[in-house]
């Protein structure tokens, strides 16, 4: 019975939950003597806020801040920011519209790329040697005043080569 339990949770958690980069943190609880736990991966949030600088497809300049933990595609969704096609996929690593170019000090203090963003990362127009995934990377106050470009285009690579969806 435990067990059917624990499937039945697992099967409602949101795929993006188990993004890799997500993974700031990983809590796993067991309760011995039961066959059950539950798991979690999430970015550590907090209420320090992070300024953070976007350079628009046009070059205009965005300033916003997020808490700490928050992804950039968060940031990017709670500021409402209008970047086309940004985030299609919402943080599932399936779409590859997040790429975001950074400087090379700032991409240096990013963190390691999992295979699986390297991945995606691969689809995207105008990869750089300092891309990165935005929904990848969790702010930290280290991050403070960091300047992230967004590519001149998008690639989306659920869609079809012929354009359409
Ligand atoms: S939003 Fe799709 S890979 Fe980041």
């Amino acid at each position: 019975m435990a067990l059917v339990a624990a499937l039945r949770r697992l099967a409602h958690v949101k795929l993006r939950d188990y993004s890799p980069r997500m993974a700031a943190v990983t809590s796993s609880v067991w309760l011995t003597g039961q066959r059950s736990f539950t798991s979690r991966t999430q970015c550590l949030r907090s209420d320090n806020k992070v300024t953070v600088n976007f350079i628009n497809r046009d070059g205009e300049k965005i300033t916003v801040k997020g808490s700490p933990g928050d992804s950039l595609l968060d940031i990017v969704i709670n500021e409402d920011l209008d970047f086309d096609g940004f985030g299609a996929c919402e943080g599932t690593l399936a779409c590859s519209t997040c790429h975001l170019i950074f400087d090379e000090d700032v991409y240096k203090n990013l963190g390691p790329v999992t295979d699986e963003e390297m991945d995606m990362l691969d689809l995207a127009y105008g990869l750089t040697d300092t891309s990165r995934l935005g929904c990848q990377i969790c702010l930290t106050k280290s991050m403070e005043g960091m300047v992230a470009r967004v590519p001149e285009s998008v690639a989306d690579i659920r869609q079809s080569k012929d354009g359409s969806s």
